[in-house]
């Protein structure tokens, strides 16, 4: 069973997830209702059950509290202890969450579970050991759904600001970028989801046309008007963000924390204020598989 095509992963030379647990729940966007609501429309063509769903890599748990209004009883894991006390500090009486590896299902019975979601994590599993796992925890006809994000566009104009944010993270991140983010980069298109495993298999992309400079056709499935101030907030909940500032600060090196100094600079060019609104876009992918 081959999962991931043309494409070398090394994941002997990967990094550590780096992410803080209080910025990234307060400062990531949450995913659309529109999102939702085309899951379970895709789930009610072939189950009627809404009685269990799973959320493997939940990080601080934005998409198990939302499944916790539709399914019965939610289980939540992430491999990450700080995330799952972020997500817990929320509590819900049909949530479970447990400190765990997506790979390793093995807390779960055999066909229990009507959803199995993954959100913006898939890039970090071993897919081939998740899609067995998770083949295994679905019931028959049950839904997998993979979805994530990957860049972010301003969609209200300020073209140039756009590009300079791409060429920024670039330059000033690219060494802390971890290889398996080229899949995520690539709208998971490397990532075969095995058809001994999954029938009626979709996938759905709404990118950026960097021609055009807007989004391409396709259901929007994430997007914000967020203020100047949040777009930054959100810049320094990325882990390569935090890989890059422990780094200067192990080396004990002084410097002016670069996501400030790129905004100081927008600001003066483009004339932003910190409450200035701005219409984001981010590459979406979503993946919708039903148990075979
Ligand atoms: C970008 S965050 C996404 C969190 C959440 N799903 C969301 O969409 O907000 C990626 C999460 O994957 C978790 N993760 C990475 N590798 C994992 C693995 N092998 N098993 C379970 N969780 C993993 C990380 O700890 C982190 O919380």
């Amino acid at each position: 069973m081959s999962t991931i095509n043309n494409l070398n992963v090394d994941r002997e030379n990967t990094t550590t997830l780096d992410y803080d647990s209080t910025a990234y729940d307060a400062y990531r966007p949450t995913y659309s209702s529109r999102l939702y609501t085309k899951i379970y429309e895709y789930h009610t063509s072939h189950s009627s059950s809404f009685s269990t769903a799973l959320d493997v890599a939940t990080g601080t748990g934005c998409v198990a509290r939302e499944l916790s209004k539709t399914f019965q009883q939610v289980y939540a894991n992430d491999i990450s202890q700080d995330m799952i006390s972020s997500a817990s500090a929320f509590n819900s009486s049909n949530i479970q969450y447990s400190i765990s590896a997506a790979e390793d299902l093995s807390q779960f019975k055999d066909s229990t579970i009507d959803l199995v979601t993954v959100a913006t994590a898939l890039h970090w599993i071993d897919c081939e050991k998740f899609f067995k796992e998770a083949w295994r925890v679905l019931k028959q006809n049950g839904t997998l759904a993979i979805f994530g994000y990957s860049s972010f566009h301003i969609v209200n104009g300020y073209p140039a600001a756009t590009k300079e944010f791409k060429k920024f993270t670039l330059e000033t991140f690219g060494d802390y970028f971890d290889p398996r983010m080229v899949l995520i980069d690539n709208m998971y298109r490397d990532i075969v989801i095995p058809d001994e495993l999954f029938k009626n298999i979709i996938w759905e992309r709404n990118e950026y046309n960097e021609k055009e400079g807007n989004m391409n056709d396709g259901e929007c499935y994430l997007n914000k008007e967020w203020s100047v101030e949040q777009l930054k907030n959100f810049m320094k909940s990325w882990s390569f963000y935090r890989s890059y500032m422990s780094k200067c600060q192990k080396e004990n090196q002084k410097i002016e924390d670069p996501v400030d100094k790129l905004f100081e600079k927008l600001k003066e060019k483009e004339g932003w204020k910190d409450e200035q609104i701005l219409k984001i876009s981010w590459s979406f992918v979503l993946g919708l598989a039903e148990k075979n």
